[in-house]
């Protein structure tokens, strides 16, 4: 039995498995660029920047984000190799299976639902912060408690939360929208995705004029402790920007919905990678130029820099991108997650009907709505905000096993077809290797005594149901 916790899926039998398939192939390389910044410019750049900057790097929250998007260039060059190699909805997950074998392949698929499951609820608590800002300025107040979630302390107020109502729904209405096809979403993604450009735009444009330098001296603040400020901060912070960049691998998830899927997938990749490494770089720069880092420690802080030009009116804009953009990222995630399941109950380790498709919105329908309604329920009752370290230290192995996953199967099949060669191999995939480990070392090892429980739990859920029913025993 032991023997089949390493079975590998022939890459063929993967290939032709993707061909068979009953998704339509309808996006583009333009799509999946779309696509990949909808999902990546999301909470770690209006949330969690704020946050990385006021307490761990100070100004040079700019550095973190350099190290952190170096890290992602590294992975994301694998990524685009092996989804070249594989272009199936199944991402690390099909990769892993076609080279380690089941269990390292289930492995991977639990670490794909922190990744994308959990990061969709995090983004919807980000999603209701601001919009529950955005209408109290029109003056319209909800009672405290059904916006946070159970038992969270609401800064201003003696309540303390039951449920977060507004993440809960937003998540639900996404889950909707989704599975009524993927054309219809990829379209309202490529209008969201624009006014989330364009807001971002003006912010560096704009707050450039109000810069003033005093606010980058010191530009790294002197060391205050383990991960408070000095170099230590810089990765400390660097970690946990890191959530920031999530996102981008998630185009390969799109694969099989995509027109030449060799070519298209390692453009979407690589092109929403750099375009968001610029766009976080330049913000870092104004928003600590803005305002002391000190006081960035808010749920808003581009909003907050903002209000500090005294611009109210953009001020509303700013909240309105950031709805907007946080919307694109539950949507893009929560798509990623159900694609994932689909392809793991194809191959039997989760139950048939997360591959039933619905036979008119060629959607996995049963999959959309109870992935959708556990990631909604866990917006709902879930303190999410200490959660973004855990989701960014499960994504940082996940990435690990992709960068592993190029050099072996460089080894173990060095004639297969590769439209897309990642440049530099075996050095990049190392390097890509060695950045992410470090960047683990960065968070703390707290997070990672939780990730090993959580580990633990896939293992036992493989052991008592997956190893049965796995499709490739049988
Ligand atoms: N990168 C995504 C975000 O920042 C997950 O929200």
């Amino acid at each position: 039995m032991i023997k089949n916790f390493f079975q590998k899926k022939p890459v063929a039998t993967i290939l032709a498995e993707a061909e068979s398939k009953t998704l339509v192939r309808s996006l583009n390389g333009f799509h999946l660029i779309a696509f990949g910044i909808g999902a990546i410019i999301g909470a770690g750049i209006f949330v969690l920047s704020g946050k990385a900057a006021a307490e761990h790097a100070g100004p040079a929250v700019v550095l973190s984000f350099v190290l952190a998007g170096l890290a992602c260039a590294f992975a994301a060059l694998c990524y685009a190799e092996l989804a070249s190699v594989l272009p199936v909805s199944g991402s690390a997950y099909t990769y892993a299976y076609a080279t380690m074998g089941e269990l390292v392949a289930w492995c991977m698929a639990w670490l794909l639902i922190l990744e994308y499951g959990l990061t969709s609820s995090i983004v919807a608590s980000g999603w209701s912060g601001y919009f529950l800002s955005l209408l109290r300025d029109f003056g319209i107040t909800f009672p405290p408690e059904y916006t946070a979630a159970y038992g969270e302390v609401i800064k201003g107020s003696t309540a303390t939360g039951i449920f977060n109502v507004p993440a809960f729904l937003a998540l639900l209405l996404v889950s909707i929208l989704l599975s009524l096809g993927v054309k219809e979403s990829a379209r309202v993604n490529n209008i969201i995705v624009t006014i989330k450009l364009v807001v971002i735009m003006s912010f560096i444009i704009i707050g450039a004029f109000y810069v003033d330098p005093a606010n980058w001296t010191p530009f790294i603040p002197e060391n205050e402790g383990v991960g408070k400020f000095g170099y230590d901060g810089i990765l400390k912070g660097a970690g946990m920007i890191f959530f920031a960049y999530i996102g981008f691998e998630m185009v390969s998830t799109a694969a099989q919905e995509t027109v030449n899927p060799q070519k298209n997938i390692p453009i979407g990749i690589i092109g929403s990678l750099i375009i968001c490494t610029i766009i976080y770089i330049a913000v870092a720069m104004v928003m600590t130029g803005i305002v002391s880092y000190k006081d960035l420690g808010v749920p808003d802080p581009i909003a907050l820099a903002v209000d500090k030009i005294g611009l109210g009116w953009f001020s509303l804009i700013i909240k309105i991108g950031a709805i907007a953009g946080l919307s694109t990222v539950m949507l893009i995630v929560l798509y990623g997650q159900t694609r994932i399941f689909y392809m793991v109950s194809k191959d039997g380790l989760i139950p048939p009907i997360f591959s039933k498709i619905h036979p008119k919105f060629k959607t996995p329908f049963a999959n959309t709505y109870i992935v959708g309604f556990f990631a909604a329920l866990a917006a709902g009752l879930t303190p999410l905000s200490k959660l973004g370290d855990l989701v960014s230290m499960g994504t940082l192995f996940a990435f690990c096993v992709v960068c592993f996953t190029v050099l072996y199967l460089r080894k173990s099949q060095p004639d297969l077809n590769r439209p897309f060669v990642c440049p530099g191999a075996p050095v990049v995939p190392i390097l890509g290797i060695a950045s992410c480990l470090y960047l683990i070392y960065g968070i703390g090892w707290s997070v990672f005594v939780t990730l090993k429980i959580y580990f633990i739990a896939g293992i036992v859920i493989y052991l008592l149901y997956g190893q049965f029913k796995s499709k490739l025993s049988r």
